[in-house]
């Protein structure tokens, strides 16, 4: 029902409308200001403050408001800006035409909108069928390449629209990226744009490979996610940097162009591929604005097997003259927008946290959740990293959370919505400071080599504390270590709580054992058949490699590379113990003997020390030794083409894995490394290779193919 205003309720109305004006006022300032701070975060230092999602939020907050209130729009409003302001370490580029963004949309209604506005903008017929690219939207950074005569000559990030950073020297080391222009009818002057980003395996190496370095003293610099990664790797100082990062490339955009060279998105994208750029294969041309929602329900649907990061469809207007007249609105182009995936979210209660204790004795707290759907899966628990983060975000037990799950990553939790923070209200969480394993160790805040603390709790009962015990024992069993068949966590955990293992000897001694084997047979229901595979799993191992047998010990920082060096530094199991020993004792020869060994530093002389000076881990050596045949190490061939050569494989291997090729060159007298330098002698390049194929070339370095490789060693 309608209602005549009366003077009074006029009033009430024009002052209720200020201040609603006044709080909107408020609130766009705190806007720019807050995503000023993520902008900063993200564009500069590549460590986001918040999810895509919440700042998605912020934004989308921000334009309803300036919708509302269109003389409210700030002059530093966020909607005007792109990114942020480029950084003072990389020179300054102006890009020849702006490097804008896209609009987004949420639903199949604001995609239908853009269409109709387009429509109207063009003054179209309503039944006229519109022709659109439909392209992945690919989450990493953009970056705009300059070729002047078909050569690339500069490239560089986006930065804040206008201008961005030089990173032509980093560019320079993407494989993906041609140096020259291939094939023909490239303007003689072109910005090729397109996304700089990293596939998800790539991307668990890379971080895999950071935490290692970390474990020798240094802080870890890992990623929070593949698109933090790609421009940390893409903005490094030291190109050479960039050029170990598997860095990849699509393109799919134009800056300035001293000619035209297509008439539509679809002809422009062949003509990128023909010059060599990678276009991706999974963009299309389609025809009305229905078929969009198909493409869009289809990629949904392969994402999670792409094997990178996409965050949405970009659709754009094919025909480039329409693109030309329907022009940009601020920072977004008419002609194009972005559908969005709903991001991988949800809320839950936070139940509890429990404490993992890792084999090191780590502490990591984990959420407890009432069970919640995310993306498609059941999420019960989620990590909440240390001790440190729980503080910052201040999380509590009760808390209504923001749950995320991204790719195949482990659930996170991004931090409470709407806490209750009165005096009724949870209280904040009190990180124990003792082990919740029985021993109840004092839990120490660790610090590194250089005596700064990191945010990792430690529980130091080592071997002693039940928790690292069952973990100790994964590690001694699993692939890599001792491999032993039919024996993985749960079966230990049921051996653990018979009484039947406690150490790793204990396995080897269960199997030879009738009495306890007649109790798992008895108690445990275990079939004959079953126990004769777990005893031939297990005998199967008595006879294991000094290597293994290091690197199965799980002492810190030793993994399996540094395994094989102190193998073969030591020779023997008898030398291994003897010099180990001495280095426990604080024997200096023994100490700079270990210190001089290739790649083995103070962490590993540490470590050594500290795992060796515990009487019962000396203990448990012994009696695994007693229980095996451990063969002395591999020595090092000389007698062959590689030997004392060292190899990178790259790209991927058709007729060997990884391991295997790895494996031979070894034992061969070859070392193997994961990245090209001025030391390396042959690089192994199968089809897919990267950059390490580029700084190969640019070294020097002899690039051979699997089946040349091959060649080469069996000959
Ligand atoms: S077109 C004017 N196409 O998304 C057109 N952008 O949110 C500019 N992106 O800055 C971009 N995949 O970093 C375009 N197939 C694609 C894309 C794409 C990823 C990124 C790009 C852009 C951002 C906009």
């Amino acid at each position: 029902m309608s209602r005549a205003p009366t003077p009074q309720t006029g009033l009430q109305e024009a002052a209720e409308e200020s201040a609603l004006k006044n709080e909107a006022r408020m609130e766009l300032e705190r806007l720019a200001a807050e995503l000023a701070a993520h902008d900063l975060a993200y564009h500069q230092s590549d460590r986001p403050l918040v999810s895509d999602a919440e700042y998605d939020a912020l934004k989308r907050r921000n334009a309803e408001l300036e919708a509302q209130f269109p003389d409210l729009v700030r002059a530093d409003s966020p909607s005007l800006r792109v990114g942020a302001a480029p950084s003072a370490q990389f020179a300054e580029v102006r890009h020849g035409t702006p490097m804008i963004s896209l609009d987004n949309a949420f639903s199949e209604d604001d995609v239908a909108a853009f269409a109709d506005r387009a429509r109207r903008f063009l003054k179209l017929a309503s039944d006229e069928t519109l022709l659109f690219t439909a392209e992945p939207k690919i989450d990493g950074l953009s970056a705009s390449i300059r070729y002047e005569k078909g050569r690339l000559v500069q490239a560089a990030t986006r930065g804040d629209g206008r201008a961005g950073e030089d990173i032509t020297r980093n560019i320079l080391t993407l494989a993906d990226i041609p140096h020259r222009l291939a094939g023909a009818g490239w303007p003689e002057r072109i910005e090729v744009r397109g996304e700089v980003y990293i596939g998800h395996a790539d991307f668990a190496a890379l971080n895999a490979a950071q935490e290692a370095e970390a474990g020798a003293g240094k802080a870890p610099r890992t990623y929070a996610n593949p698109r933090n990664a790609a421009a940390g790797s893409l903005r490094q100082i030291d190109p050479t940097v960039t050029a170990r990062r598997p860095l990849r490339f699509f393109a799919y955009a134009w800056g300035e162009i001293s000619a035209p060279f297509a008439t539509s998105q679809w002809e422009a994208l062949q003509a990128l591929k023909t010059w060599g750029f990678p276009v991706n294969p999974l963009s299309r041309q389609v025809e009305g604005v229905e078929a969009l929602q198909a493409v869009y329900a289809d990629l949904e649907r392969q994402r999670p097997n792409l094997g990178y990061d996409i965050d949405g469809v970009v659709y754009k207007l094919d025909r480039l003259d329409w693109q030309e007249r329907l022009g940009a609105v601020g920072r977004a182009p008419r002609w194009a927008v972005a559908h969005k995936f709903p991001a991988e979210q949800a809320q839950t209660v936070l139940e509890g946290i429990d404490i993992q204790v890792g084999r090191t004795g780590s502490l990591t707290p984990v959420a407890k959740l009432r069970p919640v759907t995310v993306g498609g899966v059941v999420v019960k628990n989620a990590t909440l990293h240390n001790a440190d983060e729980i503080a910052r975000k201040d999380v509590r037990i009760g808390d209504t959370v923001l749950v995320q799950r991204a790719g195949d990553v482990i659930p996170q939790v991004l931090g409470p919505l709407d806490p209750d923070r009165s005096d009724t209200g949870p209280a904040a969480f009190d990180f124990p400071s003792e082990c919740p394993c029985p021993l109840k160790t004092p839990v120490t805040r660790e610090t590194t080599g250089a005596g700064v603390e990191t945010v990792v709790r430690r529980c130091t009962g080592e071997f002693a504390c039940p928790f690292q015990r069952l973990e100790h024992l994964k590690h001694f069993v699993s692939r890599r270590a001792f491999d032993i068949e039919g024996l993985g966590e749960k079966q230990l955990q049921l051996f653990l709580d018979e009484g039947l293992i406690a150490e790793p000897a204990d396995i080897f001694r269960l199997a030879k054992d009738e009495a306890k084997l007649n109790l798992l047979r008895e108690r445990d229901g275990y079939g004959e058949v079953s126990l004769a595979n777990l005893v031939a799993g297990i005998e199967a191992r008595r006879g294991v490699g000094l290597e293994r047998f290091i690197y199965a010990l799980g002492i810190r920082h030793v993994g399996e590379t540094t395994a094989v060096t102190l193998a073969r530094g030591y020779g023997d199991l008898d030398r291994f113990i003897a010099g180990m020993e001495r280095v426990a004792a604080g024997d200096e020869d023994a100490r700079a003997e270990l210190d001089d060994l290739d790649q083995v530093g103070a962490a590993v002389v540490e470590a050594a020390a500290a795992f060796f000076g515990e009487g019962h881990n000396r203990l448990q050596v012994e009696a695994l030794a007693a229980e095996l045949q451990v063969a002395p190490a591999e020595q090092p061939r000389t007698d062959t083409e590689v030997a004392g050569k060292t190899i990178v494989f790259t790209g991927a291997l058709e007729r060997l894995t990884r391991d295997e090729a790895k494996a031979q060159a070894e034992r061969l007298g070859a070392k193997v490394s994961g990245s090209v330098s001025k030391k390396t002698d042959i690089v192994v390049a199968g089809p897919g290779a990267g950059s390490k194929l580029k700084v190969a070339a640019e070294l020097g370095i002899t690039v051979l193919t699997e089946d040349e490789w091959l060649a080469l060693v069996q000959s």
